[in-house]
């Protein structure tokens, strides 16, 4: 049995009422603290190929398990084909997902109804029927307003992985398969959209302002957890994952950093790139960060105030 599959399986061990943060039994707890995993996910289905970059909802149920009670609420504010509300349904959590792009949304909504339905016909029903999941056709930019328009109640965990600056529109040679297959090799051309921001600090704004967002929304000491990586283009890296914890960590919503987890891909292809010529190494693994939204955000201080000074 894999590693991080463990800590689901066994999530119903005996479970302390002191547990302030989750329903996990100390056995469990520690097993997670490990700061790497292997996961391998299981081979996907048609209908979740076709989003170029998604997440394993076996590797998300194993953070939600961890970072939430039964009952609370994750938070998606790239939420793609809703892997986290998947693994959030299927933990007796609820969840909201923010999606650009209306295919993927709609995907989402299509895996939450089939949750849903094999739900109803199992005996889960009644033990889980107060989750929900909400999928939002929206920029995530406008999150705190629209949560607030539709009176939700507070966060208790955000999980996600935002596009990994425009990666998608650089790395030919993984995308030629999928290319070669006429699958989705990029997100969309929509403008709002992140993962068609070409210059790298602007990237970095839009970062920011969707977790100032998630920010507004989260409870007092809740956890945020981002799945990226460090992006190597044009013959160097660009520190992506390592700026994403100084960005979130700036006033005046700053997120508190609190540690990475490695996630380790044994399961990837080797690709021949740079052989006989140059380092160009083959990335396999991803960082999942983990930031808390601990004390209050600063006040942003007025134009009169920074020119005085
Ligand atoms: C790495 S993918 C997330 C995949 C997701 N974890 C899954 O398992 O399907 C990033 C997603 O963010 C979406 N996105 C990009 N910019 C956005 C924005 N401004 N607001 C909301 N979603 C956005 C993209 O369309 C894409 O589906």
């Amino acid at each position: 049995m894999m590693e991080t599959e463990t800590v689901h399986r066994q999530a119903s061990a005996k479970v302390t009422r002191s547990n302030k943060l989750n329903d996990l039994s100390g056995r469990d707890w520690i097993k997670f603290t490990k700061s790497w995993f292997v996961h391998r996910p299981d081979p996907r289905e048609d209908r979740k190929i076709r989003h170029p970059a998604s997440f394993p909802e076996s590797l998300v149920r194993e953070f939600v398990s961890f970072f939430t009670k039964k009952g609370e609420i994750v938070v998606d504010p790239f939420v793609g084909t809703g892997s986290t509300l998947v693994a959030a349904l299927e933990t007796g959590r609820s969840g909201i997902g923010f999606e650009i792009v209306k295919k993927y949304a709609g995907i989402s909504k299509e895996r939450v109804r089939d949750v849903l339905a094999q739900r109803r016909a199992s005996k889960e029903a009644t033990k889980s029927k107060s989750s929900w999941a909400k999928i939002i056709t929206a920029d995530s930019a406008k999150l705190s307003k629209i949560w607030k328009e539709n009176a939700f109640p507070p966060a208790d965990y955000c999980i996600t992985s935002p596009p990994y600056w425009n990666q998608l529109r650089r790395s030919h040679m993984r995308q030629k398969g999928r290319a070669e297959k006429g699958l989705d090799t990029t997100y969309s051309d929509n403008p709002d959209e992140i993962g068609n921001i070409g210059d790298y600090q602007d990237f970095q704004h839009a970062l920011k302002r969707a977790f100032d967002e998630v920010y507004k929304v989260m409870k007092p000491k809740g956890y945020l957890t981002i799945i990226t990586n460090n992006v190597f283009t044009e013959g160097k890296m660009y520190p992506l994952a390592f700026d994403t914890v100084s960005t979130l960590s700036k006033e005046p919503f700053a997120w508190t950093p609190k540690d990475e987890k490695v996630w380790c891909q044994d399961d990837k292809t080797l690709l021949p790139l740079g052989v006989f010529n140059a380092w160009v190494g083959n990335r396999h693994h991803q960082y999942c960060l983990i930031f808390r939204k601990e004390g209050q955000p600063t006040a942003v201080p007025s134009m009169n105030v920074l020119k005085k000074g």
